[in-house]
């Protein structure tokens, strides 16, 4: 993409690179958390039903790292990225695959978390969903209905079906770029927003450290660390 950029509705997905440079493990780098961990024994419903305990436990550890954490270039410049578009009558809409809270932290105003959020937790009786920082136990009461014993992390497991695929799609419809930053591009649905762009005319650019899994779909790919690339991407795009 040589001349320059002159989107006003951009849809921007990160995955987990965006918070590696925040000290938070990727999933499938060498050394990530499904090479150390089985996917199938912590991230499934099944899982969590057959042993809550080391699910919780897991979960547990991925929170207390997540708050400790703190947003890098990369998150700021996206928050940054959103408050100029949105002065100059554009919108920048941001969509994570992550469950940490460094998009806030970095003072994102909305940030849609397709497969939930690690300070959330949500009722297996009644469903109601809350806020929760700390750690969870097996016995611990659901605010809304009382019950014990029910609460699980507010994440989306494999065979789950990710959060707001309706308002997702509504807006990367209505976008003009389409921009991932982070993401091996190998977990549906995400990994499919790019050929939906496609298809709709709507430009693609990838931001990674090395070429994604879906690279080769879109138009433009920058490789680095997000904590350059992103920054130098959007701070050009809104200057
Ligand atoms: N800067 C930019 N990109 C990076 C960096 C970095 N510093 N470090 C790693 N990456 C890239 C890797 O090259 C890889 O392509 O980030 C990507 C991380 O890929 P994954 O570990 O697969 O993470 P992600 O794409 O977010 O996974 C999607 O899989 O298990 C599920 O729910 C989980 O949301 C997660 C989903």
């Amino acid at each position: 993409m040589t001349e320059r950029i002159t989107a006003r509705r951009i849809f921007v997905l990160t995955g987990a690179g965006v918070s590696a440079e925040s000290g938070l493990g990727t999933f499938r780098d060498r050394g990530g958390l499904w090479a150390r961990f089985d996917p199938m024994t912590l991230a499934t419903p099944e899982a969590f039903a057959r042993d809550p305990e080391t699910v919780l436990a897991f979960y547990d550890a991925r929170r207390r790292a997540a708050l400790a954490a703190r947003p890098n270039a990369a998150h700021h410049a996206l928050a940054r990225a959103a408050d100029r578009l949105a002065a100059s009558g554009g919108r920048l809409f941001l969509c994570t695959q992550n469950v940490d809270d460094l998009h806030e932290r970095a003072g994102s105003r909305e940030v849609v978390h397709m497969h939930g959020e690690l300070t959330r937790v949500r009722c297996t009786a009644c469903g109601a969903g809350a806020e929760h920082r700390g750690d969870l136990a097996v016995g611990d009461r659901c605010a809304a209905c009382n019950r014990a014993g029910c609460l699980r992390p507010d994440i989306v497991w494999f065979g789950e079906v990710p959060k707001h695929l309706d308002r997702i799609e509504a807006m990367l419809a209505d976008s003009d770029l389409f921009v991932a930053a982070g993401t091996s591009g190998t977990v549906h649905p995400a990994a499919g927003f790019v050929a939906y762009a496609r298809r709709r005319g709507i430009r693609t650019c990838a931001l990674n450290l090395e070429p994604s899994g879906n690279a080769d779909l879109f138009e433009e790919t920058r490789t680095g660390p997000a904590s350059r690339t992103v920054p130098d991407f959007f701070d050009a795009l809104t200057a």
